[in-house]
């Protein structure tokens, strides 16, 4: 069963951001699934490997975002972003080393769904949204 659905207020309006957030929905559910059945260290080695190359691409997308439209905040957005990877780096590590990090990885998960995805995210990238739109508007 699905720990997580994903529900179009959730949705920021920003269609690539919005798939990218999705994608982590399911990663979260696939590895609370997991959790669940006490199968979990293949799919936390996939989790991490996934996660590296995810908040590469998404990271950096909302940053430019961000910085196309001078938000204020980009700096405080930028540090939850540097940790949330050094985070990850730490799992990597910790995996690595032979620790039972299942459960560990998805409390994190879920933590950063609900603080950052639909706190923060929701906060900052809704300034894009509406600067977006009134470039838009500005350009007709
Ligand atoms: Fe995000
Ligand atoms: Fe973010």
């Amino acid at each position: 069963m699905a720990l997580f659905e994903w529900d179009d207020k959730i949705a920021l309006g920003i269609p690539s951001i919005d798939r990218q957030h999705q994608v982590l929905f399911g990663w979260i559910n696939s590895l609370s699934d997991a959790v669940s059945q006490g199968d979990v260290n293949e799919k936390v080695e996939e989790m991490i490997i996934n996660l590296i190359t995810y908040v590469d691409v998404h990271f950096s997308e909302e940053e430019r975002m961000l910085l196309s439209c001078n938000y204020p905040g980009l700096a405080e957005h930028r540090r939850e972003h540097d940790l949330f990877v050094s985070r990850v780096l730490d799992m990597q590590a910790s995996f690595a080393a032979g620790h039972n990090i299942g459960e560990g990885v998805l409390n994190f998960l879920v933590e950063w769904l609900v603080d950052h995805i639909i706190g923060t995210d929701r906060r900052d990238m809704r300034f894009v949204s509406q600067e977006g739109q009134a470039g838009v508007i500005a350009l007709q």
